[in-house]
């Protein structure tokens, strides 16, 4: 892809890339040179221009600090086997990114911002884009109110910013599981399906407990009778179940995961049947214990498939059976990495290419 960027781009006086320890990658710990930034106000977006990134002036009554108007989205780029840069599927994180910013009364990106800026802001801190097998850059688009009043209200001044941060391939053991029983992420008719700030401060508190209790991860389950599986922790979550690949459908509790997507996509592309519908935790109790239920992992952008060890229901922990390298959760996610390394067809199109 090419893009026409008529971004105007105020270039840092000295990288800092030097500082980096590309070997040893924690999560997010690094900036890349640059950022985007762009102003609403009056109404309208104003240009967005790239600076070095820095700290900003903010005032202590931006309404976002107050009353939760802050959105953001969380993407990769990476290099293809044949050295093109590869950011996946921004369209699709752009449209859920405006899901977000309509829920929140906040105002819209239009597609041609959105990818331009992301196109000029990556190709020009390239250089921050590891190249060891699995890492990628971190692209973190967001979006808050920063008009400063006390008053509760939709605010009218809003700064759209893009960071991005090297990071290293994402390692992690089996999760194991708690069932929340007690507290939600969200509601029925709340913001679950939207990502917005205020969904990750108040998972805070339960996360936390269950880690002091020895889980990683909560399953959150529905509001009213906690019958039913809405997600994992920050990851949307899968099992298989007599040979079918089955997920929560998609309801106001649960984001709309790419990751989710690509994988229900590529699902059916290997002949897999797929279900999305309610689960319940009766049903999967019963099917581990019957062993109808073959599989369960989580999928989203950090770690595309997180396998499950355990999962505490009920006072028991339920195993789940360890995923060998003909499992399905396996397989998937080696088609969905060759897809974007460039060595399989990307039937999709969900590759956006730079060729630098
Ligand atoms: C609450 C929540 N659910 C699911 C996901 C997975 O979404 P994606 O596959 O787009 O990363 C994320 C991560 O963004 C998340 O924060």
């Amino acid at each position: 892809m090419t893009v026409s960027s008529t971004i105007p781009v105020e270039r840092i006086a000295k990288s800092r890339i030097s500082n980096v320890d590309f070997n040893n990658l924690e999560f997010g710990k690094y900036m890349a040179d640059h950022m985007v930034v762009a102003d609403f106000k009056n109404g309208r977006w104003h240009e967005p221009t790239i600076v070095p990134f820095g700290d900003m002036m903010m005032s202590p009554a931006m309404l976002s600090l107050h009353y939760g108007q802050s959105i953001f989205e969380g993407m990769k780029a990476f290099w293809t086997n044949n050295g093109q840069i590869n950011i996946f599927r921004p369209h699709k994180h752009h449209s859920r990114m405006n899901k977000s910013l309509d829920r929140m009364c906040m105002p819209q990106v239009s597609e041609e911002m959105f990818i331009q800026s992301l196109h000029t802001l990556i190709e020009l801190d390239k250089d921050w884009i590891p190249k060891s097998e699995g890492s990628s850059l971190y692209v973190r688009p967001f979006m808050f109110a920063y008009e400063a009043r006390l008053g509760v209200k939709v605010a009218d001044h809003f700064k759209f910013i893009i960071i991005n941060s090297p990071v290293a391939a994402y390692q992690t053991k089996p999760y194991r599981l708690k069932v929340e029983d007690y507290y939600v992420r969200t509601a029925e008719g709340g913001t679950g399906f939207a990502k917005c700030a205020g969904n990750y401060g108040g998972a805070f508190y339960p996360t936390q407990i269950a880690r002091e209790e020895g889980f990683d991860q909560i399953l959150w389950t529905d509001h009213k009778e906690h019958k039913y599986i809405d997600e994992v922790g920050m990851m949307n979550v899968m099992f298989v179940i007599n040979g079918k690949l089955v997920t929560p459908k998609l309801t106001t509790t649960i984001l709309d995961g790419v990751t989710r997507d690509s994988i229900l996509t590529l699902a059916k592309d290997m002949g897999m049947p797929v279900e999305e519908r309610r689960v319940s935790l009766e049903e999967i109790e019963v099917g581990l214990k019957n062993k109808t239920v073959t599989e369960a992992f989580g999928t989203g952008t950090a770690a595309v498939v997180a396998p499950i060890a355990v999962i505490r229901m009920n006072g028991h922990d339920l195993e789940i059976p360890v995923a060998g390298s003909n499992s399905f959760q396996q397989r998937v996610k080696q088609k969905l990495q060759n897809i974007r390394m460039g060595s399989e067809p990307d039937v999709h199109e969900w590759n956006y290419l730079i060729t630098v």
